[in-house]
C-alpha cells in the first residue's frame, strides 16, 4: 500500500506540470493532462477549476501565481455594453482562457460559453474570481490588489450583471441549465442551489472588498438590498427537513396575495413523498436544489449545500443538518469515492426528458450523480468548519485509497462510484488539488479563513 506522504509527493509533481505560464509568468492551471483522450477543452485554464489549486498555492505561499491570474482573467472581462448580442455581456467572466502564440506573440483566447458544448454563459465564474479575490487578500494580507480601481471595476460589474433588472420576483439569481460546474442540460435551469449559494458568499466577500466611495455607493447599496431576501429565502423556501416535509405535504395551493404560505404553489404531487419520507433522517435535512413556480427540486446537489455551510448562509443548526445527513447516508453520498455531484440520479424518461438524452449523463455518471472527487475539499472545509473533522478523515481514507492508483480521475460512475467514469479524464487537475487542498486544512484549520465567512445575519 502507497503511503500518504507518497501520493502527496505525487500529486504535488502532477499539479506542478499542470501550471499553465503566459509571457514567462505563471497564470493557471490546465484542467487535465491526459495524454490518452482528445484535449477537447481540458488543456484550458478554467476560473472554477483553479479555484482549488488557487487556494493550495496561497496556503504554500505561492501567491504569485493567483495575482496573476486574477489580473488576467480580469483583462479578459468585456468592460463596454456590447452592441452585438452574441457577444460576452459586460462583466461576465469566462468559463475558461487558453494561450495562443501567434507571429512569436502570445495572447490569451477566453471562452465564455461561446465556444464551449451547449454554449452556455458561466454564470459562476465571476463568483468565484471575487471569492479568489477575497482569499488571496486573506492569505497574504495585501488589500492593495483588491483596492486597485481596476480590480474594483471588476468586482462592481461582475455584480451589476447579477443585480441587472430582469424578468424574476425573486431575490435569487436567474441563469439557465448549465451555468455551472454542472455544465450540461440537467434541468437545473432557473434558481439553482449551487449558484445562489455562490452568489451569497460573493455578495458577502464584496463587502468586505468594495471600497466605499462614490463610484461603489450604488452597487453596494444593491448588494445590501439583496443580501437578507436571499438569505430568508434559501434558509427558509429551500430547506427540506422532516419537519418542512410536513408542512409541504399539507400545503394548501392556488393561494393569491401577499399572505400566500405557498408562494411559489409547489403541488403535493410533484414532490416524491414517498422516496424522502424513507431517504431523510430525523435528524438531517438539506438546501433543494432548485425552487421556483410549481417547482421544488428535492434532489440533494453538493456544491450547494457545501458552500451554504462555508458561508454561514445556512444557520448552524442547519449547517449540522447538513452534515448529519452526509454521516446518515454516507453510502449513498461517499460511498467509493467522495462524493456524489447530486442525489439521487435521474433515470429512464426522466434522464430522457430532461437532460435532452446526453449519453455522458445517464443515470449515475457524470454530473447525473456520478462522484467527484474535487468535492473532498469543500467537504473537509464545511466538516472542519463546523468541528466535525472526522467526517473529512474518513472521507480522506476512502480518496487515498485509490486516487494515485486511478490516476487522478476527473469522476467516478456507479450508484457508489466504484467504476472510473466512463468517460473521466485522468490526471485531472482539480482532483488533484482538491486532494492536496483538504490535507493542508486537516493539518492546519487556521487556512479555513481563506474562505469561510462568519454568519453576519
Ligand atoms: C466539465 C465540467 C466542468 C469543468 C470542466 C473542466 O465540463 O462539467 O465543471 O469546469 O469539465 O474540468
Amino acid at each position: 500500500m502507497v503511503s500518504s506522504k507518497e501520493i502527496e509527493e505525487q500529486a504535488w509533481a502532477a499539479l506542478e506540470e499542470s501550471i499553465i505560464y503566459f509571457q514567462g509568468e505563471p497564470v493557471g492551471t490546465i484542467a487535465a493532462r491526459d495524454p490518452e483522450i482528445s484535449a477537447l477543452n481540458y488543456d484550458q485554464c478554467f476560473i472554477r477549476d483553479f479555484v482549488s489549486s488557487a487556494l493550495l498555492f496561497l496556503i504554500k505561499g505561492k501567491a504569485e501565481i493567483v495575482r496573476n491570474f486574477l489580473e488576467v482573467t480580469l483583462k479578459l472581462q468585456p468592460k463596454t455594453t456590447q452592441l452585438d448580442c452574441i457577444k460576452p455581456s459586460r462583466g461576465l467572466m469566462p468559463a475558461s482562457f487558453k494561450i495562443q502564440a501567434f507571429n512569436r506573440q502570445e495572447y490569451l483566447k477566453p471562452d465564455f460559453g461561446d465556444h464551449a458544448i451547449g454554449r452556455v454563459a458561466p454564470a459562476d465564474a465571476g463568483l468565484w474570481w471575487i471569492l479568489l479575490l477575497r482569499a488571496y487578500g486573506v492569505a497574504t494580507g495585501d488589500k492593495a490588489l483588491a483596492e486597485r480601481e481596476d480590480m474594483q471595476e471588476g468586482i462592481r460589474l461582475i455584480l451589476q450583471l447579477c443585480l441587472v433588472t430582469r424578468f424574476d420576483m425573486y431575490p435569487m439569481l436567474l441563469v439557465p441549465d448549465g451555468a455551472s460546474m454542472i455544465d450540461r442540460r440537467m434541468g437545473i435551469y432557473g434558481h439553482p442551489i449551487e449558484i445562489q449559494a455562490l452568489f451569497y458568499a460573493a455578495l458577502v466577500a464584496s463587502l468586505e472588498l468594495l471600497v466605499p466611495n462614490p463610484k461603489n455607493q450604488l452597487t453596494i447599496q444593491g448588494v445590501q438590498n439583496r443580501i437578507v431576501p436571499l438569505l430568508r429565502q434559501l434558509r427558509e423556501n429551500y430547506w427540506l427537513d422532516p419537519d418542512r416535509l410536513n408542512v409541504i405535504y399539507r400545503y394548501r395551493v392556488e393561494e393569491y396575495g401577499e399572505e400566500a404560505l405557498n408562494q411559489f404553489n409547489i403541488y403535493s404531487d410533484s414532490i416524491p413523498f414517498y422516496w424522502l419520507a424513507k431517504w431523510m433522517p430525523d435528524a438531517g435535512g438539506y438546501l433543494a436544489g432548485n425552487l421556483g413556480p410549481s417547482q421544488l427540486d428535492c434532489r440533494f446537489f453538493s456544491v450547494g449545500n457545501l458552500m451554504a455551510i462555508i458561508a454561514s448562509l445556512t444557520t448552524e443548526e442547519q449547517s449540522h443538518k447538513i452534515l448529519n445527513l452526509i454521516e446518515l447516508r454516507w453510502s449513498d453520498l461517499i460511498g467509493q469515492m467522495p462524493m456524489k455531484i447530486c442525489y439521487p440520479a435521474l433515470e429512464n424518461g426522466d434522464w430522457r426528458t430532461v437532460t435532452g438524452a446526453d449519453p455522458k449523463n445517464r443515470a449515475w455518471s457524470y454530473h447525473n450523480g456520478g462522484n467527484w472527487p474535487v468535492l473532498l475539499w469543500m467537504l473537509t472545509i464545511a466538516s472542519k468548519k463546523m468541528g466535525r473533522g472526522e467526517l473529512a478523515h474518513h472521507a480522506i481514507a476512502i480518496a487515498e485509497r485509490r486516487l494515485l492508483t486511478d490516476q487522478w480521475p476527473e469522476y467516478y460512475d456507479g450508484p457508489d462510484g466504484r467504476l472510473i467514469g466512463k468517460e473521466a479524464r485522468k490526471y485531472q487537475t482539480w482532483t488533484i488539488a482538491g486532494y492536496l487542498l483538504a490535507k493542508e486544512i486537516i493539518a492546519n484549520p487556521d487556512h479555513l479563513k481563506l474562505v469561510t465567512f462568519d454568519a453576519h445575519w
